[in-house]
């Protein structure tokens, strides 16, 4: 029986959870020739790598740092990810590729019962995470505003995904009582738990929901926060499972069970976590 393989490249890799949460699909699934692994690829021989797993049968590979920008010259992004500018997910057969970080996070907020047809967003942060969040959110009719660190790079992202969003000031955005905010920098992370993107003199906004794309810890400052003014705290591992489901979905064409991809996720970072405490 041929063996399908799949895998995600990046450089480092070691730390992913897609071979846990894609494994532990196709063990659900009883897909027992499919076969989910770590790829360390380095970024100056990316071209040559993707060439070379396509000729050994592979079906498909994710993308993760620092790659999700350089593979895009040698891929066929769909129009998401040609907009977004970088690529997660690539279909090896015919280069195909796509951005699934979009339905990842957009599928999680509606998992969450969190409509922002409509509503009013803040979307902290201006890399990767934040155009991906921003094009999704503007495509569902969010108002938006971006607040970054570095403003020009807030008002590059916005002119660069040709959306409706608008760069500006914290103070600014939170005049504008917002509905839910983003959290789309990486501040906050394990393992710098401390630290939080919501600036310590500026009081957090009563009773507003906040997702947090940042899913070490479980829990964040940031989150923490929301919850303390009466809010609701989304965190983002349902992001990284979702984004898993969708990239599941394009390679084998059957429907991902997303509960056994996030448990599967869940229990390898808590397994780290409490090796790390010992
Ligand atoms: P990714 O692709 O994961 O989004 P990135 O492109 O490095 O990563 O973007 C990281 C985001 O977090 C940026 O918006 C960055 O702000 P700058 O554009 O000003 O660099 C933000 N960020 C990172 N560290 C930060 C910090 N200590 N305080 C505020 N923002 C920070």
């Amino acid at each position: 029986m041929a063996t399908y393989r799949l895998g995600v490249i990046g450089w480092p890799v070691e730390h992913s959870l897609s071979p846990a949460m894609h494994n532990a699909a196709f063990q659900a699934l009883g897909m027992d020739n499919w076969q989910y692994e770590l790829l360390p690829v380095p970024p100056d021989i990316v071209r040559l790598a993707l060439r070379e797993f396509r000729n050994h049968g592979y079906v498909g590979v994710n993308v993760t740092v620092p790659l999700k920008e350089l593979v895009m010259p040698h891929v066929r992004p769909d129009e998401r990810a040609q907009a977004i500018g970088a690529v997660n997910t690539i279909t090896l057969r015919d280069l195909s590729a796509t951005n699934t970080d979009v339905p990842g996070f957009m599928d999680d907020l509606k998992a969450n019962g969190v409509d922002v047809a409509g509503k009013r967003v803040i979307v902290l942060g201006a890399g990767g995470a934040a155009r991906a969040a921003v094009y999704g959110l503007a495509q569902a009719g969010a108002v938006i505003a971006v607040v970054n660190r570095t403003p020009e790079r807030a008002e590059q992202m916005v002119e660069a995904l040709k959306v409706d969003a608008m760069p500006m000031t914290l103070e600014a955005a939170i005049r504008v009582r917002p509905d839910l905010i983003v959290n789309c920098t990486s501040v906050g992370m394990w393992p710098n738990t401390n630290a939080s993107p919501w600036p310590a003199d500026v009081p957090f906004p009563e009773g507003v929901t906040v997702y947090d794309m940042v899913y070490r810890p479980e829990r964040t400052r940031f989150m923490a926060q929301a919850e303390a003014a009466g809010g609701r705290a989304i965190g983002g591992l349902g992001m990284l499972a979702r984004q898993g489901a969708a990239a599941f979905e394009i390679w084998t064409g059957k429907q991902a069970p997303v509960d056994v991809m996030l448990n599967a996720a869940r229990t390898v970072l808590r397994a780290r976590e409490s090796a790390e405490k010992t």
